[in-house]
């Protein structure tokens, strides 16, 4: 896929829907008694897995054009998988499933594709298995694919070493089988969707600074959920609308839940013009409009309790330090090096590639901004988000931008190109 500088973005963008919060809505519709209907559902590549998996534990799941209904079989009520679970290439997947795997009376293996199989998952085998659960990495290696047999699990307080929602998460779907509460503390708050899923699912859950505390058992009852837009699809264009001269675009129905929204904080410290315009409630997820306009931008420094709130969108807050004038630093951002594919590396190389000044430290790097980009050729190593981050940098840099293995981006939103250049 090729890319050359565009004309100014303007007028309206409705983003898909929120990948977090879609993988959610089906594991807890799962798990609930009654029906789960799910309205802006995210089909991309990643939730499709999870609705795959709970297919083979003998969950009906109906897809419609306009909603996606999952019929609940309660907490108990799922069946020994038909085959493996394959969870393609999403974390987000492997992670929740593995807690609610934790806590049934039967054995299941789980895989997924090669990136998936790379990355760790020492850390939820750490906490399932001192909740009592038997989880093995066939390989040895701290990866998938893993084995899990359930039993009833033990409530455990965990305090977790990285600020992970999916640890975070894959512990508290655990506590729903365990014996008695289960609590997790991790040393920033990571993304709450959760939380407030569970919540409003039936389930008696509490937040109090950095620790959450889950209790066993609940009746958790099926709900109508409407997903707001990603927040994490929302940043290609804002960072496009920021950076190409003369745009003005408005990006409609996106979820600001605090801590998903660190984007926002930071394009303003570099000086970025963007409104937040009707702000309202989605069930439990605050969700607005966003208005943004072209920006002259300065560089900034991204480190400790924001990181969490931003971690998916390091690769393009990257892209935009590099077109900002000054120096920008990003610390405590080791979890870039484990996501789809070494985020960290792959900026610095990539950066690198099309001109700009960069350097890569421990855990970040530092961007000296403001040189003119150049096009390249850049391997997206089948991440998604690095491949929408250099179509960004694409449509803004001086020349021809290729990307190779470009369609990786319908993992997380299928119909990306279109929606950024035909419009
Ligand atoms: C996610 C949590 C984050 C994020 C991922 C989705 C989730 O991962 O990077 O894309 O839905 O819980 P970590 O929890 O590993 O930071």
């Amino acid at each position: 896929m090729k890319f050359r500088k565009t004309e100014a973005l303007k007028g309206e963008v409705t983003i898909p829907g929120d990948k977090s919060i879609s993988h959610r809505a089906v594991m807890l519709g799962a798990i609930s008694r009654g029906t789960t209907r799910i309205t802006n559902f995210l089909r991309g590549a990643d939730c499709l897995s999870t609705i795959a998996c709970f297919r083979k534990m003998g969950i009906s799941i109906e897809e419609f054009p306009e909603e996606i209904l999952v019929h609940g079989n309660g907490l108990h009520g799922l069946h020994a998988p038909t085959d493996i679970l394959d969870v393609g290439n999403s974390g987000t997947t492997a992670r929740l499933i593995s807690g609610i795997l934790a806590g049934q009376s039967f054995e299941s293996t789980l895989t997924g594709d090669a990136s998936i199989c790379r990355r760790p998952m020492k850390r939820i085998i750490t906490p399932l298995s001192m909740m009592g659960a038997d989880v093995k990495s066939l390989r040895e290696n701290g990866c998938a694919p893993l084995a899990i047999r359930g039993s009833r699990l033990q409530g455990i307080h965990y305090e977790s070493p990285v600020a992970s929602a999916q640890v975070k998460s894959c512990v508290l779907l655990a506590g729903l089988y365990a014996d008695k509460e289960t609590s997790v503390t991790e040393p920033y708050i990571s993304r709450d969707h959760s939380e407030r899923m569970l919540a409003s699912f039936g389930a008696d859950i509490k937040t109090e600074n950095c620790t959450v505390t889950i209790q066993p058992e609940p009746k958790l009852t099926g709900q109508d959920v409407a997903v707001p837009g990603d927040i994490s699809s929302a940043a290609y264009f804002i960072a496009a609308a920021l950076l190409v001269p003369g745009s003005e675009l408005l990006i409609k129905n996106v979820g600001i839940n605090p801590t998903r929204d660190g984007i926002l904080g930071v394009c303003r410290r570099m000086g970025a013009d963007i409104a937040i315009l009707n702000k309202r409630e989605h069930g439990r997820e605050p969700v607005a409009d966003l208005l943004v306009r072209h920006s002259a931008l300065k560089g900034t420094v991204i480190e400790g309790a924001e990181i969490p709130t931003l971690i998916d969108e390091l690769p393009v807050l990257a892209v935009l330090a590099a077109f900002a004038e000054g120096r920008t630093v990003i610390r405590d951002a080791q979890e870039l090096k484990v996501k789809e594919s070494n985020r960290l590396d792959i900026l610095v190389h990539h950066l690198s590639a099309m001109g700009a000044d960069v350097t890569g430290t421990e855990d970040g790097m530092i961007i000296r901004g403001g040189r003119p980009l150049h096009g390249a050729v850049l391997e997206s190593h089948l991440d998604h988000r690095i491949a929408m981050s250099f179509a960004v940098a694409g449509i803004a840099a001086k020349g021809e931008t290729e990307i190779l293995q470009a369609d990786c981006v319908d993992i997380s939103y299928p119909g990306f190109y279109r929606d950024l250049l035909e419009r």
